[in-house]
């Protein structure tokens, strides 16, 4: 079902606008003290000393969300990556400003950090307005793909929660067609309100903020890992 090949590839920018001084200040201080480790397995103790929840963000854009639930759960740890560099300044800034310490970051793919992770470690897993890849012949690119789900599937803990939000209609139908066919998780929608509705612990994003000005419906959808 899962295609390895397309899982592994990393697609999409990773620089845009030129950062400015005190920007390449901040990451060059700051990044390193953050970071990930870049290799070798990962776990609550490595990250942050001790056995805490885990929680992880997959392209975190500008880390708002991220800084937010971090901002809301002191008592957890947070992993969130972005192979984007101008979104890993935005982050770097939300942790100084918020004085966050407890939030890590992976300049880079999240299905590398994911899978040096144990079984069943985290506690929610945030994919929040992904890539849409709109045309079908780069449909196997989206993350929402069975190969990425199934990585996803096994690093969360049973009964904890899968949110993933867009406001993209082809990744929309795409991605209830794939977590349709899949029986480890389950949509926790009953009516329609649930999902259009953004809960109150759900942070707005950049995208999601933009995607509202352009009368976009934007869907959160919550899964729990059966
Ligand atoms: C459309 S943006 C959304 C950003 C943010 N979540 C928001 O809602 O504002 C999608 C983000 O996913 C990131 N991304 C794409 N593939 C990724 C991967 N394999 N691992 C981590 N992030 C990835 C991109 O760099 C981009 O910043």
């Amino acid at each position: 079902m899962s295609d390895p090949v397309s899982i592994r590839r990393l697609y999409g920018r990773r620089a845009g606008h030129k950062l400015r001084q005190g920007q390449s200040e901040l990451v060059e201080a700051a990044l390193p003290q953050v970071s990930v480790p870049e290799s070798g397995p990962l776990d609550s103790r490595i990250l942050f000393g001790d056995d805490r929840p885990l929680e992880f963000e997959i392209g975190f854009g500008a880390g708002e969300h991220l800084a937010g639930q971090a901002t809301a759960r002191p008592d957890h740890g947070f992993i969130g990556c972005e192979p984007f560099l101008n979104g890993v300044v935005g982050a770097l800034g939300h942790i100084r400003d918020g004085d966050l310490q407890n939030v890590r970051l992976h300049m880079g793919d999240a299905l590398e950090v994911l899978e040096r992770l144990p079984d069943a470690s985290l506690d929610r897993l945030y994919l929040l307005h992904p890539d849409p890849w709109r045309k079908a012949r780069h449909a196997k690119r989206r993350m929402v793909n069975h190969g990425p789900m199934d990585i996803i599937a096994a690093k969360l803990k049973p009964g904890c929660e899968f949110r993933l939000g867009t406001d993209h209609p082809v990744y929309v139908r795409w991605a209830m067609m794939i977590m349709n066919q899949r029986r480890d998780f389950e949509w926790q929608a009953q009516t329609a309100e649930d999902f259009l509705t953004r809960p109150d612990d759900w942070p707005e994003t950049r995208y999601e903020r933009k995607a509202r000005r352009l009368g976009h419906e934007v869907w959160y959808f919550r899964y729990i890992r059966v």
